[in-house]
This record gives C-alpha cells, sequence and structure tokens, in this order.
C-alpha cells in the first residue's frame, strides 16, 4: 500500500492515474476527508496501515501562478515547509522511505562555457544570453543534485516559493530513505491552469527566457521507477533532458495549434516586474544525468513538447470556478489587458476556449 499525500492536486492526480494504470494500491489523501498535515493524525495513521511508501504531492504552488505565494506567506510556508517537515517526521519514527516533490525553482541561470571554462550566468532572460542560446545551445549546461541553491533564502533575491521549496530540500536531504524530485514548469497533452503550454496560450503577454521542462506523465513515471528500481535515495533533478526558449515554445504551439492570437512579449525585465511580476522569477537549466544514469529514460524536451501539442485535448470550461479561473489567467498580469478576450479557437481542430 502507498500513501498518496496531496491527491487533489495538479501532481498528486498525475501520480493517481499512474498507481491505478501500474495496478498499485495506493490511498489517496485529501485534507478535506483526512488532516495529514498533523503529525498526530499521519503517525497514528501510518504506523495502522504501514503503507510500504509514502508519496508527498501536497504543496502551495501559487495559483494562477507563483505571485500568489508572495500574498500568502503563511499559507507557502506552512505547505512547503512545515508539512514535508512533519511527513518526514512521521517517516522517519515509523521508518517508512518517502517521495517528495521538490522544484527546480530553487535556482536560476545556468553554467555557459566560454574559453574552456564553465561560468555561471544567473539571468536567462537577458536578450544576449537567450541570443547565445539560440545559436549555441550545446554551450549551456545546468545545475546538478549538488549544486546548492542559488535562488533561496539564503542566496537572496528568490521568490517566497523557491525560498520554501529550497529550505524543505535542506531538511529532507538529511533522511537516508528520501526521494527528493525536482519538477520544473510542467507541461502535458492535457489542458489544464497548471500547465504550462496552457499559460502561455493565454498570457496576454509572454516573458521570454530559457528554462528545463517536465513532462507531468514523464515525471511521476520516473518518479515511480526509481523506487520501483530501488535507485538510492536522494535528490533528483526529473527534467526532460535539454532546455528551451519560451519563444520556441510558442513558435512550436503557433504551428500545432494554430491558435487565432497574436502573442505577444514584455519588452525587457524593467518592464515585466513594473507591471507583470511581483515575485522574481527562476529561470534555469537542471542537469538530469544523475537521473539517466540510474536508468530512468526520459524523452529529449522538444520531443515531449511536440507530442503534447500533437495530442492536444482542450478544456470546456463548464464551471463557475472554471471560468474565473481562466479569467484570472487571462487579466491578472496587466491590469490594463482587462479587455482582452482569448481567441484560443484552433482553426484545425475543436479547440473551445475556456473564458471565451
Ligand atoms: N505546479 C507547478 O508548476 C509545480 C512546479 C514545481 C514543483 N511543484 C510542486 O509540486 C507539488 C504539487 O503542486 P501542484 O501543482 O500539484 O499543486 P496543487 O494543484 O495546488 O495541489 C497541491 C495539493 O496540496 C494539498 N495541500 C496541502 N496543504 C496545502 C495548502 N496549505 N495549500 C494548498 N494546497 C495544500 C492540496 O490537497 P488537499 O487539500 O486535497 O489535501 C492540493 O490539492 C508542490 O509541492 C509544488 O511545489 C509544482
Amino acid at each position: 500500500m502507498i500513501l498518496l499525500l496531496g491527491a487533489t492536486g495538479y501532481i498528486g492526480q498525475a501520480f493517481a492515474a499512474e498507481l491505478r494504470r501500474r495496478g498499485e494500491r495506493f490511498i489517496p489523501l485529501s485534507r478535506k476527508a483526512f488532516d495529514y498535515t498533523s503529525f498526530e493524525l499521519l503517525f497514528d495513521y501510518v504506523r495502522k496501515i504501514r503503507p510500504r511508501f509514502i508519496i508527498n504531492a501536497a504543496g502551495y504552488s501559487g495559483k494562477p501562478n507563483v505571485d500568489a505565494c508572495e500574498l500568502a506567506h503563511g499559507e507557502a510556508f506552512q505547505a512547503n515547509v512545515v508539512l514535508p517537515q512533519t511527513v518526514a517526521r512521521v517517516c522517519l519514527v515509523t521508518q517508512t522511505p518517502m517521495g517528495h516533490v521538490s522544484s527546480g525553482c530553487i535556482y536560476s541561470g545556468a553554467k555557459i562555457l566560454e574559453k574552456g571554462h564553465l561560468r555561471l550566468e544567473k539571468d536567462l532572460s537577458r536578450p544576449e544570453i537567450r541570443k547565445l542560446f539560440d545559436t549555441h545551445p550545446e554551450r549551456f549546461f545546468g545545475f546538478t543534485e549538488e549544486d546548492e541553491p542559488n535562488f533561496s533564502f539564503q542566496n537572496q533575491p528568490c521568490s517566497f516559493l523557491g525560498g520554501t521549496k529550497a529550505l524543505a530540500e535542506a531538511e529532507l536531504r538529511q533522511s537516508a530513505t528520501t526521494y527528493v524530485w525536482r519538477l520544473r514548469l510542467p507541461f502535458s497533452e492535457q489542458d489544464s491552469p497548471a500547465n504550462l503550454l496552457s499559460k502561455l496560450l493565454r498570457y496576454p503577454k509572454i516573458y521570454d527566457s530559457v528554462n528545463s521542462l517536465s513532462h507531468v506523465d514523464d515525471f511521476v513515471r520516473a518518479c515511480l521507477d526509481l523506487w520501483k528500481m530501488q535507485a538510492a535515495y536522494g535528490i533528483y533533478n526529473i527534467t526532460n533532458p535539454g532546455a528551451v526558449a519560451t519563444h520556441k515554445v510558442v513558435q512550436m504551439l503557433q504551428r500545432v495549434l494554430k491558435p487565432r492570437r497574436f502573442f505577444e512579449y514584455w519588452i525587457d525585465d524593467d518592464e515585466f516586474y513594473r507591471e507583470g511580476a511581483r515575485a522574481p522569477r527562476s529561470n534555469c537549466i537542471l542537469d538530469v544525468s544523475k537521473l539517466l544514469r540510474a536508468g530512468i529514460k526520459m524523452r529529449p524536451v522538444e520531443d515531449a513538447l511536440e507530442a503534447s501539442l500533437r495530442k492536444w485535448r482542450p478544456a470546456q470550461a463548464t464551471t463557475p470556478s472554471d471560468q474565473a479561473l481562466a479569467a484570472q489567467m487571462a487579466g491578472f498580469l496587466t491590469p490594463n489587458h482587462h479587455d482582452w478576450t482569448p481567441s484560443l479557437v484552433c482553426e484545425d481542430s475543436e479547440m473551445r476556449v475556456t473564458g471565451e
């Protein structure tokens, strides 16, 4: 029996679907039914049912995006720092192995090969860096699991989200029977408010940078495979190998989905941070060699993006809360863009638009 915390969330649902597909017995827990944030309750429950493994897919990721964490420090801290500590302590006392969903948002930048040396570049949204990535992507290297987070409360500036995720890792890395799985900008073929592709389709203006990304289903498969094959515990970067510039993803969206809209970009960081964002953004490349060395197969990021777009399943905004979220996604960035009407109708498919 596996215990899955945060099973109602975006990542939790992906774990639940994959566990079901594999025929694994698991108990999905939601705070509504059972307050797993309480040490006492979780401890008693784990002692009673003795799970083989606990997956912590719960956390505060910020809706519609990371900026939300800047307005909910207490809740983000509770969900991203206190809860993983609680779960880790229950696991320690009951001798239960654990997997925790962390994030790549504890880093900013990449290592760039220059004159035979690797130089740390913290800002991948600088125009000259984006240009260099367009022409020489092979000169960009990612952060490994050995690298200290450089977008954390210890290494500011950071977003509150990045700070809390790094803090949780600092505690969990002490544990001898814990996997820390780092996810980065999740996407898939299923249109959803948390899917990067859905966000890019709906953002009034796009922030261009370079990033590693994780296909959600590839991510959960890799996490479960690590556990199943008894790979060494510890931290793993789990992204699709490679990195991609946001404008390249937008070009793919345009080529495959043919949305009837114009994609506008923020002119520069000044404009983005003045009008569009509250929290500093972490744009980064992660190195996945440790994951691949462990025997996990991951598709290159371009292949995963292309496949997701070709199999794209548009969401239907049926409930008022879906519509409210879609409207929020469309308008939250730019106060001046509230009159913007998303026009995402696909020319060659039946794509229907949330929020239209
Ligand atoms: N989505 C991303 O872009 C992204 C990127 C990198 C890493 N991550 C990490 O992945 C994990 C899951 O994120 P997600 O995208 O699946 O988030 P989500 O859709 O918001 O789901 C998270 C789940 O966590 C549970 N939870 C427990 N305490 C909470 C609290 N105080 N506030 C909000 N939710 C709480 C909730 O489940 P119940 O209330 O039903 O128990 C909720 O459904 C998080 O640790 C996040 O940091 C996400």
